[in-house]
């Protein structure tokens, strides 16, 4: 369960609550990748990502749904999952927004009180930044309205300011650094 919310949540840049309420019509299985369809009630501005295969992501899902019990009422994509098995119980805000901390704590990082459910977000839109893609298309990954917030995470993105630095570092000259020299040299 952690994993595949995990790995939706990362792809699609999903809000805690938009991963509860993912549904299994949602997903459409088209064997080479998934297309994932988010319909956010409060923002009302829907949006479709696709996962596709890298690191047997595909079979990791297919084996979760191919967990969900029979007699499953409800649509709900996520449920419990314990031992090796699904219960029908959907999986509530709480337990969904630990995914961040649980795999932090898996990869044995500090803080990990730290990773809230946000992260999930807020990685994705950080890997696409330091990818280097323009801020509109991380602006529709994301499903933001203003640019301003995507902006963020190219300005911040540690690739980015890496680039700058490598070229403010290049022009590191004496030349350069004593042309900038307001002394008069006697
Ligand atoms: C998720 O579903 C609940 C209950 O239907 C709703 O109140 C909430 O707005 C939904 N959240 C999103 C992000 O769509
Ligand atoms: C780096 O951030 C600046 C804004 O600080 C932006 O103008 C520029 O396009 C970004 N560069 C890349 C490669 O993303």
């Amino acid at each position: 369960m952690i994993k595949v919310g995990l790995i939706l949540g990362i792809a699609g840049a999903c809000r805690t609550d938009e991963l509860v309420n993912l549904t299994v019509d949602d997903i459409e299985d088209v064997g080479s990748s998934l297309i994932v369809k988010i319909t956010n009630n409060k923002t009302k501005i829907p949006r479709i990502f696709v996962v596709t295969d890298v690191g047997n992501m595909l079979e990791l899902f297919q084996k979760y749904l191919s967990l969900r019990p029979p007699h499953v009422k409800h649509k709900r994509l996520f449920l419990y999952y314990k031992a090796g098995k699904c219960s029908s119980q959907p999986v509530g805000k709480n337990t969904m927004g630990k995914i961040p901390s649980v795999v932090a704590s898996y990869l044995k990082l500090p803080d990990v009180a730290c990773y809230t459910g946000h992260c999930l977000r807020r990685s994705s839109a950080t890997l696409l930044a330091d990818a280097g893609v323009d801020i509109t298309t991380i602006k529709r990954h994301a499903g933001w309205k203003s640019t301003t917030v995507a902006e963020g995470y190219v300005e911040n993105s540690i690739v980015n300011k890496t680039k700058i630095a490598n070229q403010v570092l290049v022009g590191t000259t004496t030349s350069a650094i004593t042309k900038n020299c307001k002394c008069k040299r006697k």
